[in-house]
């Protein structure tokens, strides 16, 4: 007789074999399934609802587990409890990605990476959710679903598509400094670990006595910056589309751990009205010459998912989490951004996507207001009451946190006489400056010349008159930028 297997029924009543379904044998062979086989229904039942509506961006990522370490002071600069003291750690959660491909993309295209963190705090969780370019396409968030529409596929051919790729570009030039970026050898990295963690927005720190400074956070990576060539990067796309996923975690299992330093730029309050225009716009980097990287710790990916499903699929990310002692900017995306995440995570992961383990935080969880919904997996709150100010805890409220409080205090720039107007700041003459400083004095004549013949193949059966958008375009950048593409373009025959 087989010996009773340990696998049960989806409700824990006993099987004795979970890969042999019930039949009813016929002549010939065969059988005829009966409603009564449970395991046969759960199993087909439960694979039809096996997915989840992947993210709409991002969907594609390695992730894993680690800590990050203070290594520097800076509580005179924020009063955030897990950056209170050198040598305090806290957990981690990473998750790197691509930004247009489906969860089914190769890794080594050419696109911008996400670069997503969840410190678990003693004050909740705090997210940096950011990539790895320092700046990003457009600066109106309405722009948001275009500009990745135009980088995802034709609505008609289902195929990514040069034309819509440039036409977007081209119509809506404040993504050049962003582009700029894309098309150099940064564009496509060797191996998610060699690369930089740009938290790109505006945020502010809050010290203990409630003063502020402005802030950018950046996490490089401690194993420098590498990059792969564009053949190679096709070849490797084709051999393992997973190639970056499986070198993080290859890296990881061998105790080979990567790591990032963590650093801020700060820029005070009085500086910033003099910054203008840039200081929330994220098109714009703060210049380190001005405002240099101060180290804060270091962070180490020590520990693979031991579920890929249940602790990366199910992470949700989100700009809106944020501790007392870090808050956010007037920057319209990063408020654009504090719906869409939660928004997108409802969707996606359901009402109580905050307690699916890689989003609990490691301190106990007091929102009885928010309670119920699909899939309610805790005591959910018990008997106590349902309501606000009920006589239970009309007496055991705290006041606001006063850095929250204080937060908002130098967000109020509205200039006299202010109403509401459309947030557009118009494309300048000042778009450019920035993405000719790199190319001019950061690329060298190689990173210059690889960067011509990156933008030149993109342009691969794009109409001639996007091609002469493109051009023209960069060249505003500088028009040495302008005559290299087209040269490249009229040697390829293309123009
Ligand atoms: C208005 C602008 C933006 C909107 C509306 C937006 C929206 C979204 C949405 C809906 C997701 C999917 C979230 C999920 O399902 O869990 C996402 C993912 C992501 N976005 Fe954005 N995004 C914006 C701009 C940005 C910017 C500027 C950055 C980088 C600085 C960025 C970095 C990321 C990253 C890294 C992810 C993946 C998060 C993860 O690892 O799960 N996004 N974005």
């Amino acid at each position: 007789m087989k010996p009773a297997s340990n696998f049960t029924l989806g409700e824990g009543q006993p099987l004795s074999d979970p890969a042999v379904s019930t039949t009813l044998p016929t002549f010939g062979g065969g059988g005829l399934v009966p409603l009564q086989d449970t395991l046969l229904l759960e199993t087909l039942a439960h694979f039809n609802r096996e997915r989840i509506p992947e993210r709409v961006v991002h969907a594609k990522a390695a992730g894993a587990w680690g800590e990050f370490e203070v290594t520097h002071d800076i509580s005179h600069l924020t009063a955030a409890k897990f950056l209170q003291s050198v040598g305090k750690k806290t957990p981690v959660l990473c998750r790197i990605s691509t930004t247009g491909g489906e969860k089914g993309s190769p890794d080594t295209v050419r696109d911008i990476r996400g670069f997503s963190v969840k410190f678990y705090t003693e004050e909740g969780n705090h997210d940096i959710v950011g990539n790895h370019v320092p700046v990003f396409f457009v600066r109106d968030p309405v722009k948001f679903p275009s500009v990745n529409r135009s980088h995802k596929k034709h609505p008609q051919s289902n195929t990514a598509d040069a034309n819509m790729f440039w036409d977007f570009h081209v119509h809506n030039p404040e993504s050049v400094h962003a582009l700029v970026h894309l098309f150099g050898s940064r564009g496509i990295p060797d191996s998610v670990r060699r690369i930089t963690g740009f938290g790109v927005h505006t945020f502010k720190l809050v010290a203990p006595d409630g003063s502020f400074k402005y802030c950018k956070f950046h996490l490089r990576s401690l194993q420098g910056v590498g990059n792969a060539s564009t053949d190679e990067a096709t070849r490797l796309a084709g051999v393992n589309p997973d190639f970056h996923t499986q070198e993080l975690f290859d890296a990881i299992s061998r105790g080979d751990y990567p790591s990032w330093g963590l650093y801020i730029q700060v820029m005070d309050p009085e500086q910033a009205e003099r910054h203008g225009l840039a200081m929330f716009d994220i098109t714009k980097v703060w210049n380190h010459k001005y405002f240099p990287l101060i180290p804060v710790g270091k962070m180490t990916l020590n520990k693979n998912p031991a579920n890929y499903f249940a602790e990366i699929e199910q992470a949700a990310f989100s700009p809106s989490n944020m501790v007392p002692g870090i808050t956010s900017s007037p920057d319209p995306m990063l408020q654009a951004r504090m719906f869409a995440y939660p928004d997108a995570q409802r969707y996606r992961l359901g009402a109580n996507y905050q307690h699916l383990p890689p989003n609990q935080p490691i301190v106990p969880v007091k929102a009885p207001y928010q309670r119920d919904g699909a899939a309610t997996t805790t005591s959910n709150y018990g008997a106590t009451p349902s309501y606000v100010h009920n006589g239970s805890t009309r007496h055991g409220i705290r006041s606001v946190s006063a850095s929250t409080a204080q937060a908002v205090r130098h967000d109020e720039w509205l200039r006299g006489g202010t109403t509401l107007g459309l947030n557009e700041i118009p494309d300048t003459e000042d778009d450019y400056v920035q993405p000719r400083e790199l190319w001019r004095r950061v690329f060298d004549d190689a990173e210059r010349r690889l960067w011509v013949s990156n933008v030149a193949g993109s342009l691969d059966g794009v109409s001639d008159d996007l091609k002469r958008g493109v051009i023209e375009m960069f060249g505003r950048v500088d028009s040495e930028m302008g005559n290299m593409l087209a040269a490249k373009i009229r040697e390829t025959a293309r123009l």
